[in-house]
């Protein structure tokens, strides 16, 4: 499979985007991951498709979207209008899954549905043939900096049983040690938030993460 790190912009420095973006792409980042959240399906609030059009006009590095939202299906257009490469929504939205679905696949993005911790994997199967890709979320989603919830691994061992090819993500305390086990359960993306803007030398981090996933 093909590894991809994907930074969380949630970590970086908002009042500095673009350089934080830069230094994600200098860094060799594979995607830029953007956490989209309103209040109501999980209990905080970022950004919104009129930031995320504005980082894209700075940064080359294939953009990674993540809804948080109650409602995907109505804001899938200004998403793909803003330059998202790959669109995930959660399977425990109100939004009908197939629709959602096929409107952004009709955007011209890659489709993606997230699970959230209690939510079981087998959920996402009959839905499978027309993702790109399954974000399993390996904390509560809502936040950056929490701890990784290590039950979360026989889901991923589950999904790839099923699915030999499609992209997995996880998502939620990933680091230089939760990510080799997630390697060795078969996901192959990997959203990184705290473990790379937190850390002293980004690059480096997203180094580590890389040859723990077993691509260098
Ligand atoms: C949480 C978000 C994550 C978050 C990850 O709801 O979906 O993408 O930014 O942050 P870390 O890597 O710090 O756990
Ligand atoms: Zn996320």
């Amino acid at each position: 499979m093909n590894i991809k790190i994907s930074p969380s912009m949630l970590a970086s420095d908002f009042a500095n985007l673009e350089s934080e973006l830069k230094k994600c792409e200098g860094a060799g980042a594979d995607l830029i991951h953007l956490d989209v959240m309103d209040g109501c399906f999980v209990p905080n609030i970022t950004i919104g498709a009129p930031v995320i059009k504005a980082m894209k006009r700075v940064c080359g590095v294939p953009f990674d979207v993540h809804l948080m939202i109650e409602e995907p299906l109505k804001y899938i257009d200004d998403f793909a209008d803003a330059g998202a490469d790959i669109i995930t929504f959660h399977i425990e939205s109100k939004s009908d899954t197939y629709e959602t679905i096929n409107k952004i696949i009709k955007c011209g993005c890659k489709a993606s549905v997230s699970v959230k911790p209690k939510t079981d994997i087998e959920e996402v199967f009959p839905f499978a043939d027309k993702l790109s890709m399954v974000l399993i979320m390996t904390v509560e989603p809502g936040f950056g900096g929490q701890s990784f919830m290590c039950d979360m691994l026989p889901k991923i061992e589950k999904l790839r049983a099923k699915f030999p090819d499609i992209d997995i993500e996880v998502d939620g305390g990933i680091n230089s040690e939760t990510i080799k086990e997630c390697a060795a359960a078969g996901a192959n993306v990997f959203v990184a938030g705290s473990a790379v803007f937190k850390s002293e030398n980004p690059a480096n981090a997203i180094e580590t993460l890389k040859k723990n996933a077993g691509m260098i």
